[in-house]
């Protein structure tokens, strides 16, 4: 098998660099050892034809990273416009805040069909294509139109909404019909997969036996396969970086100071501004907890461009500002609020400093970091993790502290109470949850995936009676190519 993974977001490996989001920390580490070869954008632009959309084929692990330059005339259109200001926010269930067009769309169905052209690079007679998230639902479709009969799956990253949210974006029905073009659509939750199931139900009118579907395509089979970490490595990550300097001056800093911890990138569904009030009302509810705990909130900018996006920085730096300016005194700050990133080998000694760990998003497919905060702990004296219960990873952490990021009274009680937890009990959930952690890690998500893939394809040439065909040009492997100039984006 030769296994080819697409997102559009890709990394390349670096131990001390921020990871820019859960896909690409969660598939760069699998990747590496797997030997696929993994396709995504070059976050450059070109303009006009090309004979060569890729800009870079570099060695990544045992594999190779293939980065392609997309087209200038529908990047924003694909990126800004129809993927995080249609689906994003639709996916996310903020219908509200879905700002798109006809050409948005056109362009997003453009880069999807372009990256279609470009993985024919890869088509060899064993490939497994695996694409990865909401910027490629039609480009199972785009590759079945050029003729590829290969296994090609796709997972899912964030939630899937109910059918009415769904019913919000622009062109959903052609969308849904496009992605029976997988062979296996994985999602993150049952939710998701039973919302997913119910649009096919009640809007496509197509059959559905054991979570399969039949379709023009041939079968596609839909199932969970929860997103996991390696525990493991961010244990001995956190128990490495008690020495960094960044954490010994954290922890020097704290004075006996208790602390919490959150870690996001600015986006809306993140429940940031819900946090930040919760913090503000414990510290206006229990004034004896001023200057007995604060608050480290990591904040990574984000799709900045956007206006949904810009709009949250400033509330939200306005925000920190005036709980800081009516609870700090002098010599001390409630919230320290960074709009920077850190490497995950120092984030885990920065959540191994903090009492608490807080996740509390509104809508969030999964949510790595609820999981690498609970890795990242001193097994002797572990901190609390309080959850959003409207985080993915709250099905399998469910003896976090879950709460409600809408009652921010009660997310206040609920954070104190996180703050003042006997060890005994702190200990006893946080064995729970790793229990949980070790039996679905991010290699074990990745194999099972690849196996069912294989197994949806057999079925599905099985129901429609064809054979993959046996020999087909063969492009592997690639060749190199140095880099060359466009205009960085991302
Ligand atoms: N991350 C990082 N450095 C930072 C902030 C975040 O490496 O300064 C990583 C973090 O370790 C996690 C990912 O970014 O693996 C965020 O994933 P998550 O699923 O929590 O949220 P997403 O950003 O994908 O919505
Ligand atoms: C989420 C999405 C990913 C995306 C990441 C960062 O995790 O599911 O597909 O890569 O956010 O967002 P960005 O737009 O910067 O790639």
């Amino acid at each position: 098998m030769n296994l080819v993974v697409v997102s559009n977001r890709v990394s390349r490996a670096s131990a001390n660099e921020p990871m820019t989001g859960g896909l690409a920390a969660a598939l760069l580490p699998v990747v590496e050892k797997s030997g696929a070869i993994w396709v995504g954008s070059s976050g450059r632009v070109r303009d006009g034809a090309q004979k060569e959309p890729f800009a870079e084929i570099e060695a990544l692990g045992t594999g190779a990273l293939a980065m392609l330059d997309l087209p200038a005339a529908h990047y924003g259109g694909y990126y800004e416009g129809f993927a995080n200001s249609a689906l994003w926010p639709a996916l996310h269930s903020r219908t509200d805040l879905i700002r798109t067009s006809q050409d948005d769309y056109q362009s997003y169905r453009e880069v999807n069909s372009f990256m279609a052209r470009a993985l024919l690079r890869f088509r060899k007679p064993e490939a497994v294509f695996w694409i990865q998230d909401y910027h490629f639902l039609a480009l199972g479709a785009e590759m079945r139109d050029l003729g590829v009969t290969h296994p090609i799956g796709f997972f899912l990253h964030t939630p899937w909404p109910t059918r009415a949210i769904i019913g919000g974006v622009p062109h959903h029905r052609e969308l849904v019909e496009a992605m029976l073009a997988y062979n296996l659509i994985g999602f993150q939750t049952d939710d998701d997969r039973d919302n997913f199931l119910s649009y096919i139900k009640f809007d496509l009118g197509l059959d559905i036996a054991d979570g399969v579907v039949a379709s023009r395509f041939g079968t596609s089979r839909c199932a969970v396969f929860p997103i996991g970490i390696d525990p493991a490595k961010f244990a001995a990550h956190a128990a490495k970086a008690a020495s960094h300097p960044d954490v010994s001056r954290l922890r020097r800093s704290l004075h006996g100071e208790k602390l919490a911890i959150g870690v996001d990138r600015v986006d809306y569904s993140k429940g940031l501004v819900n946090r930040i009030e919760a913090f503000d009302r414990i510290l206006t509810l229990q004034p004896q907890l001023n200057r007995a705990v604060s608050l480290l909130q990591i904040a990574t900018l984000s799709r900045g461009t956007i206006e949904a996006y810009g709009d949250l920085q400033n509330q939200l730096a306005k925000l920190v500002s005036d709980v800081n300016g009516r609870h700090g005194e002098v010599d001390w700050t409630p919230i320290r609020y960074l709009n920077k990133g850190y490497s995950q080998t120092v984030l885990a000694g920065l959540y191994r400093t903090a009492q608490v760990g807080l996740v509390t998003p509104l809508h969030d497919g999964m949510n790595l970091v609820a999981k690498e905060y609970v890795a990242a702990q001193n097994p002797v004296d572990p901190g609390v993790l309080v959850l959003s219960k409207f985080a993915g990873a709250a099905n399998e952490l469910d003896t976090a502290l879950l709460v409600n990021p809408h009652d921010i009274d009660g997310m206040a009680r609920t954070i104190a109470t996180a703050f003042s937890m006997p060890l005994v009990e702190r200990r006893m959930r946080w064995e729970a949850m790793m229990a949980k952690l070790r039996a679905g890690t991010i290699q074990d998500w990745f194999t099972d995936f690849v196996d069912a893939l294989q197994d949806a394809h057999a079925a599905s040439e099985k129901a429609a009676g064809q054979k993959v065909p046996a020999e087909l040009p063969a492009v592997w492997p690639v060749r190199s190519f140095s880099s060359i100039g466009g205009t960085r984006l991302h």
